[in-house]
């Protein structure tokens, strides 16, 4: 499974690509408003160190826009991913992007029927939101189960990216269902580091060798 990051931080990214577990990142507006940095330059910096997939946002709804403004962010790097939000203009805008060879995230996907279209329009990647389907009282899991079927089914070849990741059994979940991809917020990357029989263990092996070389002497 691929790992990318899901922040326009450069230091959380840095710490990631330096740990070698790091394959691509995504942003997105609020992602991006947050860290208050010029959003053209912050995202040729994050595909420079990346050297993957980095997923940058239109902001215009009709699709002739949003191709305009699309090409204009695969100017930047050849990393760059364009991100285009699941409306039907959207997905004519993807069919545009495609046969010109521009690869797209189709985003805020909610259902197996959004998937399924963002495929038909030849998008690059998909991007189902588990973390807010399960805030809203439904399964994430499920409909990442549902599109990895439909896809397999038909042999489409969009990969799929499972976002708005909340927690490390996501993570787990997500690799057991086979998914592509996770996109994963820092703090989450972080915790999947942890378990506290490894730092008892690391501490008993320190203390064991100690007392070794104490009794050897
Ligand atoms: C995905 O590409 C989005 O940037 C992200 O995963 C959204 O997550 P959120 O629901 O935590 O905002």
């Amino acid at each position: 499974m691929k790992i990318f990051l899901d922040t326009a931080n450069i230091d959380e990214i840095r710490q990631g690509v330096e740990w070698g577990i790091v394959d691509g990142v995504t942003t997105n507006p609020t992602l991006i408003a947050k860290e208050g940095a010029d959003f053209e330059k912050r995202i040729k910096e994050i595909c420079e160190l990346v050297q993957g997939p980095v997923s940058a946002e239109v902001i215009s709804l009709d699709w002739k826009e949003m191709v305009e403004e699309a090409r204009k962010l695969a100017s930047i790097d050849e990393y760059v991913v364009v991100k285009i939000p699941m409306t039907p203009d959207g997905i004519r805008a993807v069919k545009v992007l495609s046969a010109e060879g521009i690869k797209t995230n189709v985003t805020l996907v909610f259902s197996a029927n959004q998937a399924l279209l963002a495929a038909k329009a030849g998008a690059t990647f998909v991007s189902p939101f588990i973390g807010r389907i399960d805030d809203n009282g439904n399964d994430g899991l499920r409909l990442l189960e549902e599109i990895m079927q439909i896809y397999t089914n038909y042999g489409f070849e969009t990969e799929v990216i499972a976002a708005s990741v909340r927690h490390p059994m996501h993570v787990v979940e997500t690799a057991m269902i086979g998914v592509d991809i996770a996109t994963i917020p820092f703090d989450v990357l972080k915790k999947m580091f942890l378990h506290p029989l490894t730092d008892v263990g690391i501490k008993r092996f320190l203390q064991d060798w100690e007392a070794y070389k104490a009794n050897k002497k």
